[in-house]
């Protein structure tokens, strides 16, 4: 068996922040960040919402498409770096709004790559039979852990949330065919939030620091990303016995339009076969994949059999590639 997705859904925040905005809060202008990164706007969660709440509406959509009552949903997996609190996770307190009692809830930390490690472990179960209807999430609201000074970092994220919802097909030439997955945890330096966990306790020294917010070396994740991003993409291929002439489309997680030009170019992938969306909105860490994949299924994209090539990286450093058959 293999888990087929017969649903995906999305949410952004309303409110947009803009590079002109950006130009009047740092020491940046709207034309470095575009042609640095491709990135135009992004969105911010209100004051009110906590990534469950950005995850709920991503949800709703993608069970509304699957026709799925959120009661019969058996398993929640939420890709995230960012829940409502500590503990317990955004999964949890999603299951409990969902109005929920049935399904297994759990968040999963692999920053960017959250989706794809999130879906990877969801797969297992519904291809083994054991789960019936499951719900992946990748949500973030990243710009509550942005520092609004560090000029080198806050252009480029913004808040969203994507589903899926797996169900399993006894078609083999359908559904999530292999997910390939990876860590370097030696370099997670590069890429990380060091203040608020076990190590350094929240503290007002840590605040005053701004030990609270993402510190990134942003020359070695670019270099990193496109090495691991082309790589674990050839192994997924050659996995299922492709190469990249075969691939109808990519899903990529959308962090920087080098690291995706540079990383289809290495691969020979035209570039028109890869969705993109991170001029609206920046980088959206786990919630970037599945909001990708549910923007491209929407515009029609996906005729069933499709091949897709998914692909994501972020903290850790953590990263994957898979091959989807519509
Ligand atoms: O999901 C994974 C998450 N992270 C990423 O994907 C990030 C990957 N890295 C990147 O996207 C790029 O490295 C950045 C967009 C962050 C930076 O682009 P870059 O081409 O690597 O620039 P750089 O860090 O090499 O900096 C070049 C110059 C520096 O000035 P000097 O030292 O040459 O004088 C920076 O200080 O650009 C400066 N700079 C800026 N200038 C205007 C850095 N940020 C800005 C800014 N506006 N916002």
């Amino acid at each position: 068996m293999r888990s087929l997705i017969v649903g995906t859904g999305s949410y952004a925040p309303s409110r947009i922040l803009t590079n002109a905005e950006l130009e009047k809060m740092v020491d940046t202008t709207d034309q470095w960040i575009v042609e640095r990164t491709g990135i135009r706007e992004r969105h911010i969660a209100a004051p009110e919402e906590a990534t469950s709440d950005l995850a709920y509406h991503a949800a709703t959509r993608a069970l509304e498409q699957a026709r799925l009552d959120p009661k019969d949903v058996e398993m929640i997996v939420v890709g995230t770096v960012t829940p409502d609190m500590p503990f317990p996770s955004a999964a949890a307190v999603l299951q409990g709004r969902l109005g929920n009692k049935k399904a297994f809830a759990f968040d999963v930390s692999a920053a960017c790559a959250g989706s794809l490690y999130a879906l990877s472990i969801a797969d297992r179960y519904v291809a083994s039979g054991a789960v019936k209807n499951a719900l992946v999430l990748g949500a973030d609201t990243l710009t509550r852990i942005t520092d609004w000074t560090d000029r080198n970092t806050c252009i480029l994220f913004g808040d969203g949330a994507g589903a899926v919802v797996l169900r399993p097909t006894d078609d083999p030439r359908r559904g999530i065919q292999s997910l390939h997955l990876h860590t370097d945890g030696a370099t997670w330096p590069i890429l990380h939030q060091p203040g608020g966990g076990s190590r350094h306790p929240i503290s007002q020294k840590l605040i005053d620091d701004h030990s609270h917010f993402v510190k990134m070396n942003g020359r070695e994740v670019f270099k990193i990303a496109v090495r691991a991003l082309e790589d674990s993409s050839l192994e997924a291929l050659a996995a299922n016995g492709m190469t990249t002439g075969d691939v109808d489309f990519v899903i990529a997680h959308q962090a920087n339009k080098r690291i995706l030009d540079a990383t289809l170019d290495r691969l020979e992938i035209p570039a028109s076969k890869c969705w993109m969306n991170l001029e609206k909105y920046g980088n959206t860490s786990a919630a970037s994949v599945p909001t990708t994949l549910d923007e491209a299924n929407r515009a029609g994209w996906f005729k069933p059999g499709s091949s897709i090539l998914v692909m994501a990286i972020g903290g850790g450093m953590a990263w994957g590639a898979g091959i989807i058959r519509w």
